[in-house]
């Protein structure tokens, strides 16, 4: 017999003293109660499921009431806690477990994943809650717990995390005691190892906790890669006759709606555009900006132009080069009319 990790002995004493003993679904070895709360937590917290539970087992006491109830009623007992295709699968388990199980939940792991809405964790705390099977669970909360606890690096979403996870979870487990460690597990991530703000203090198992002894616990688990944002480059014609700017509205829907911005393109587009005549051009030092979806370039040019005796383009107007960094434009405009501005003196 394997000497078990410091882990899994530590989990199990604090379990034991300082876990939760008194939900509504422990206590029980009964595999309807405890597959009905596990269905019901996968989604929504304990404080939410709590009267949920009691009432659905006050109406469905058992799975053959369940199994026999119209799934109009299922869903009605259901309304409130999403995500109902949780409650059709729910039926359907029943359902399932009545006709080809004879009304008893199988006892083993690998049988009840098979059933509808058990997947691969809930099936093992199931057959650990119900009949002591000694299986691993590996929910959202309890990857957070090994990542930090053995520093696991890498996005848990990902197929090889995954997999070093499942091993991993597989290989803590104690020889006896499955369903305190199980719980134990589930109380430690729902209490003291969560996501912002973990209560290292508390934990049972800092000693060995590799993302405390880094500092680590904010970056792990690590988060899911975020997609590359694209980059796109845009010119804008700073256009002034010395004392002021020449602004244009922008339609009201896109990049920047209804705010007044210098003129977009290249300054002979714009100068076709708009009908001017250019003097002076000298290119200005461009400028980053993120955007939530994409990361822009501005290659802003400043040109000289004549007072125009009219402005014909309905959208454009002239704002003092002193007032238009606050005559509502957006950031990145504003920091280029402030270089403008200054290099003015
Ligand atoms: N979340 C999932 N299963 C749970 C359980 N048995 N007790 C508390 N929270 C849980």
């Amino acid at each position: 017999m394997a000497a078990p990790n410091p882990f899994t002995e530590q989990l199990i004493a604090w379990q034991k003293v300082a876990g939760r003993h008194d939900l509504p679904w422990q206590n029980t070895r009964d595999p309807y109660r405890i597959w009905l709360s596990e269905i019901m937590l996968q989604q929504t917290q304990v404080s939410t499921v709590m009267p949920y539970y009691l009432r659905f087992l006050g109406s469905f006491p058992d799975v053959q009431a369940l199994a026999a109830a119209p799934i109009e009623t299922v869903i009605e007992h259901w309304a409130g806690l999403g995500y109902y295709a949780r409650a059709r699968n729910l039926h359907r388990c029943a359902q399932q477990v009545v006709a080809a199980h004879g009304g008893s939940f199988p006892d083993s792991p690998e049988q009840l994943a098979e059933l509808p809405g058990i997947g691969r964790s809930t099936a093992a705390a199931i057959a650990a809650f119900s009949f002591g099977r000694r299986a691993a669970i590996l929910d959202g909360n309890v990857k957070r717990v090994l990542c930090r606890q053995f520093g696991i690096d890498g996005f848990p979403g990902a197929t090889a995390v995954d997999r070093q996870l499942w091993t991993l979870a597989g290989s803590l487990l104690p020889d006896g005691d499955i369903e305190v460690y199980t719980q134990g597990l589930m109380d430690l991530g729902a209490t003291l190892c969560t996501r912002s703000k973990p209560r290292c203090l508390e934990c049972p198992v800092a000693s060995g906790c590799v993302a405390r002894r880094d500092g680590r616990q904010a970056e792990l688990p690590t988060a899911k890669p975020r997609a590359k944002v694209p980059e796109r480059t845009a010119t804008f014609v700073l256009l002034s006759d010395g004392q002021r700017l020449l602004l244009e509205r922008r339609p009201p829907s896109g990049l920047w709606g209804g705010l007044l911005v210098p003129p977009e393109g290249k300054p002979d587009q714009v100068a076709a555009r708009l009908g001017l005549q250019l003097g002076e051009q000298s290119p200005l030092p461009a400028l980053k900006h993120a955007f939530t979806h994409f990361k822009l370039t501005l290659e802003p040019v400043l040109c000289r132009i004549e007072p125009l005796a009219h402005l014909g383009e309905a959208g454009l107007e002239w704002i003092d080069l002193d007032k238009a960094a606050d005559a509502g434009v957006p950031t990145p405009i504003r920091k280029l009319i402030r270089q403008v501005a200054s290099a003015r003196g």
